[in-house]
């Protein structure tokens, strides 16, 4: 059917369709149709409201992603340890490892896998009678986080397999260049901070607790591997790669197989050369001893197999002239050198700007306006300045020294004790970092105010709107009528994406105040542990340090933030709108302790009775007073009494005061 002559109930009725087949494969997991033929559908979509932009709505499949919120990570054991790969740069000690390996087999030839090493995410994802069961990442190699919900979002993973097999495939998670630049786009856009390569957003993608969110990040995958339990008859990794191919999943494009040091690196060289036209992201050549049998018998060493070796590419450079020498000032008053280049082209795109990191290492590199510069980029979007061609260097040019006062605020700067950093201590009348304060508290993780990017933002201080995050609270419609390209439309979507934003979660209301050290993670944290922002703000330090994960620095940032009378103000200020929502609830879903029955005896070290019983309660365990067949754990602590007895003839696990916390 030809697009232009579609009608508008018949788009209706598209869109209604492909909702429907999105809540069946995101939500039910139980797709009606393949992947592909679903992508047709969406196609199609967009090709008509190419047609017919004046249809499309924001409630379109192609604006908007279906909601499936999850909880916290469970943390899951895996039966096969995810092992690492030892790494090398030279060729050399590619020679060396098969040198070894001809030594541990006892083989003069041995054949080798060779494979793209993408620059991703590994995961693990199991498959139960053909079905997609289970995704977890590496963690520590022993345990890693379920985060089944956020792969299945995954466009080419498929939920079945084409036969019923029972099966542990390892693979990686990347996000591939495209979807990287329209991520970092966007985020610019709304003044958030970029992800520094594709590595990292789709580590951060991965990590994100709402799935409709993770499904707009367009990450994909490659599988290069079977976990041994799970290997059956296979010889060889030749074997492997073939038959995950043959199960309809996505295998690691780029492979081949060599027998001897010249075709190993005969391959090595090939990629290298296609590496910056790739459409994802890599950082080596995989080189794996081919038989499966041979991979048995060598073995690992800790956490790197003996049967396997990466060699992974320099990072690529390029040369330019530094024309000066910026400052940038961020949220803390930390000052950042940046070099401003003559335009060169590294890694496909166009570099114009580059960090120097701090002014130490300015000095350290001996870096001077007009030397040219050899610049490099790792797989980073921010590519940085290694070093000055000193040879190439002018006459008269003179070492780069950090002004003595802020760029914005002209007040003296000064040097952070400890630190190689200098800072504006202009904390709180330095426009430049009122600014970033100000983007960060609308920043995605944080408030989510999406419709203040870094040029709203800059206007709303300029015009004397706002001046401190509360001050958005209190904007008007008359108010924002003044701004710049700001019409009836976009007004009211700015007022309703505040008023939106009054009702966040804690954990985003702490991240959003902006203390130092405290990260998303750690807000999520200590929101889990504090009912309210009040509490925390009252807890003493070692209330602070005796939760899991804060430190005796981030537990000193805490109170010297709210010991700030100013800052003391802005809460209350800010807690007039905005109504931060608890947690816990969510927090703890899945734990081991949901729906497990406890009988607490004897007396604890660390716990009251009715203590321990809130802990266990909080994570969505029940409290019972005598031990019987419904009792799924006894807690001991000292002297404890006939109920042990009674646990043990009943085979009823007894937990120890140490066991309990470690399970906590
Ligand atoms: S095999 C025991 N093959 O590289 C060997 N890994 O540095 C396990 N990676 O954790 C890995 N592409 O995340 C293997 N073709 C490939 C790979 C690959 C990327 C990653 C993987 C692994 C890391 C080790």
């Amino acid at each position: 059917m030809p697009t232009e002559s579609v009608t508008h109930q018949e788009y209706v009725d598209l869109c209604k369709k492909i909702w429907r087949l999105n809540h069946l494969y995101f939500v039910e997991h139980k797709p009606e149709i393949s992947d592909e033929e679903f992508d047709f559908l969406l196609d199609k979509l967009e090709q008509i409201e190419k047609h017919h932009p004046d249809w499309v709505t924001p409630d379109s499949p192609t604006q908007k992603v279906m909601e499936s919120v999850l909880g916290q990570f469970k943390e899951v054991k895996h039966i096969t340890p995810m092992l690492s790969l030892a790494n090398t740069y030279t060729k050399e000690e590619v020679e060396d490892f098969l040198k070894r390996v001809r030594k541990l087999t006892g083989h003069e030839k041995n054949r080798y896998s060779l494979e793209l090493k993408m620059d991703g995410i590994a995961v693990s994802i199991h498959y139960h009678n053909g079905k997609l069961k289970r995704g977890l990442t590496r963690g520590d190699g022993k345990t890693g986080e379920d985060i089944t919900e956020n792969i299945r979002t995954i466009r080419s993973l498929p939920h079945e397999l084409k036969d019923n097999s029972t099966i542990e495939v390892r693979g990686e998670i990347y996000m591939p260049h495209k979807a990287f630049e329209k991520l970092n786009a966007h985020r610019k856009e709304i003044g958030e901070d970029l992800f520094a390569n594709p590595r990292n957003a789709a580590g951060g993608s991965l990590k994100l607790l709402d799935s409709s969110e993770v499904a707009k990040r367009e990450l994909d995958i490659v599988c290069y591997g079977i976990a041994e339990e799970t290997l059956g008859e296979l010889k060889s990794q030749g074997e492997v790669l073939k038959t995950l191919k043959h199960l309809g999943l996505p295998v690691v494009s780029m492979h081949g197989t060599a027998e001897s040091a010249e075709d190993i690196f005969t391959f090595i060289d090939e990629v290298e050369e296609k590496r910056a036209h790739l459409p994802f992201a890599i950082d080596g050549v995989v080189v794996k001893l081919d038989s499966l049998g041979d991979q048995k018998k060598l073995g690992a060493t800790g956490k790197t197999p003996r049967y396997a070796i990466a060699y992974k590419y320099k990072a690529e450079e390029a040369e330019t002239v530094l024309l000066g020498i910026t400052v940038q000032v961020g949220r803390t008053g930390i000052l950042t050198p940046v070099a401003e280049l003559e335009p060169v082209f590294l890694a496909g795109s166009k570099i114009s700007r580059a960090t120097l990191h701090n002014a130490d290492e300015v000095l350290r590199k001996d870096i001077r306006v007009g030397d040219r510069v050899v610049i490099e980029k790792g797989g980073d979007v921010i590519p940085k300045v290694v070093r000055a061609i000193a040879e190439s260097r002018k006459e008269g040019s003179q070492p780069w020294h950090m002004p003595s006062t802020c760029p914005c605020c002209a007040s003296e700067v000064e040097k952070v004790p400890d630190l190689v950093a200098f800072r504006c201590p202009n904390i709180s009348g330095c426009p430049a970092q009122k600014l970033q304060r100000l983007l960060h508290f609308v920043s995605k993780g944080a408030m989510d105010i999406e419709n203040i990017g870094e040029k709203v933002a800059e206007q709303l201080m300029l015009k004397g709107m706002v001046d401190k995050p509360s001050d958005l609270y209190r904007l008007t419609y008359d108010d924002l009528e003044k701004l710049e390209g700001f019409k009836d439309k976009s007004i009211k979507n700015l007022l309703g994406a505040i008023e939106k934003s009054k009702e966040t979660t804690l954990d985003r209301f702490i991240f959003a105040l902006g203390i130092k050290y405290i990260g998303q993670q750690t807000a999520h944290t200590l929101a889990k542990r504090v009912g309210s922002l009040a509490q925390l703000q009252w807890m003493s330090h070692e209330e602070l340090t005796a939760i899991e994960g804060i430190g005796d620095k981030v537990a000193s940032s805490i109170q010297a933030f709210f010991n700030s009378k100013e800052h003391q103000q802005e809460v209350e200020r800010l807690l007039q709108s905005v109504h931060p929502k608890t947690i816990e609830v969510a927090a703890f879903k899945g734990h081991p302790f949901e729906g497990k029955t406890f009988v607490l005896t004897g007396s604890l070290q660390n716990y009251t009775r009715d203590g321990a019983g809130g802990l266990i309660k909080e994570r969505g365990g029940l409290i019972g007073s005598s031990v019987g067949k419904k009792t799924d754990f006894v807690l001991a602590g000292a002297d404890p009494g006939s109920k042990i007895d009674k646990a043990k003839s009943l085979n009823i696990p007894v937990l120890t005061e140490d066991e309990f916390i470690k399970m906590l």
